[in-house]
């Protein structure tokens, strides 16, 4: 039998699917765009997936024209949030041509929109439901080309584990796709959310990073630095070396913050107990502790560490004055389909969660 051409739906669609993601969080951050449609990544990075927070996406697909119905959290999600969803169901429906209109239900088990990355599970869960609903098959690479032109960082959700996400070379964007490292198995660290603000961010990672590479004096020696970065990571994760992946991490971090707030205007994601955090884990890390930060565009702290040392820095995390609860979380699996009845946690460890 010869293979349908690529793209084309492969069997009779349902019309409805229903997946899960998690969001992932950088080591090696990306913080910047190249030219060109798409999203294209300046640089490369570098996550883990997580397996303590859930997007679950449900898509159907009515088969009649008319406007989509995008919902968020329980209530019509917002006209931006609305806009880039359509544009990613209408890249899908270019293949689909028959699907029509789309009713779209997403809800996040964790805060939305404040540094966690929930675009990035957000629209890998949309995906990955959509493409399945319209009975598409597509490649890996394709899914982290469509992923990405929703949201940077969305294409490293699509996998478990450790992921690279290439900054690529091309024009069109055919080579910045994401690929798994190493399973989350193979090296199973665990990393503790330090919640320290659930409102939305005022400055969304788009604007931060446009902002930061437009006006920041740092904006050139950030690119130059990064692919030292990178390999740096690649062969800590290959060797399971933790203190040369905290030194990399860590660093990578300090130096996306210091390019955001040396932006013009400059742009602050930390609150004070941010920064009473990052003294808190540096100091379990010189008592011998396996761990260490890092922070994306909002304010939480996130200590990765090894499952021996996670007790002391829960505890130490949690006497925080600043700190409104933890979120434990493993390394987990990438973005997938929900059969009916599934649990959309998957593995019971996967919902370890305190108070702080
Ligand atoms: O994918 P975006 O547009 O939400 O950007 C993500 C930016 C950071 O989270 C700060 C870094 C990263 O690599 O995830």
């Amino acid at each position: 039998m010869t293979a349908p051409p690529e793209h084309a739906p492969r069997r009779v669609p349902s019309g409805e699917a229903c997946a899960v993601a998690h969001p992932n969080i950088a080591l090696v951050k990306y913080w910047g765009k190249r030219s060109g449609p798409g999203n294209l990544p300046a640089v490369g990075s570098i996550s883990m997936t997580l397996d303590g927070m859930t997007t679950r996406t449900r898509v159907r697909f009515l088969g009649a024209a008319g406007d989509d119905r995008v919902c968020l959290d329980g209530a019509d999600a917002d006209a931006k949030t609305a806009r880039r969803v359509r544009a990613l169901l209408d890249r899908l429906r270019s293949l689909a041509p028959e699907a029509g209109a789309a009713e779209v239900e997403s809800s996040n088990d964790f805060p939305t929109g404040a540094g966690l990355a929930s675009s990035a599970s957000g629209f890998a869960a949309l995906l990955v439901a959509a493409e399945s609903a319209l009975g598409l098959h597509l490649t890996d690479d394709d899914r982290s080309r469509l992923a990405r032109e929703a949201s940077g960082s969305a294409p490293r959700s699509l996998h478990g584990g450790f992921v690279e996400m290439a900054c690529g070379r091309s024009d069109d964007g055919r080579d910045a796709v994401a690929r798994p490292l190493l399973a989350a198995d193979d090296w199973p660290l665990k990393v503790v959310v330090a919640v320290i603000r659930e409102e939305e961010k005022e400055i969304g990672s788009g604007e931060g990073m446009q902002r930061s590479l437009a006006t920041s004096p740092y904006a050139g020696s950030w690119i130059a630095s990064h692919p030292a970065d990178l390999e740096d990571a690649r062969e800590a994760i290959r060797t399971r070396d933790f203190a040369r992946l905290a030194a990399v991490a860590e660093a990578s971090c300090l130096k996306m913050h210091a390019l955001a707030m040396s932006a013009r205007p400059g742009i602050l994601y930390w609150r004070g107990a941010t920064v009473e955090a990052l003294h808190a884990i540096v100091a379990l890390r010189q008592e011998g502790l396996d761990v260490f930060f890092t922070v994306d565009a909002g304010p939480q702290v996130k200590a990765v560490c090894t499952e021996a040392s996670l007790p002391r820095v829960r505890a130490r995390l949690s006497d925080l004055p600043g700190v409104r609860r933890l979120i434990v979380c493993p390394l987990g699996r990438g973005a997938r389909l929900l059969r009916p009845g599934e649990d959309a946690a998957g593995s019971p460890e996967s919902r370890r969660r305190e108070g702080a």
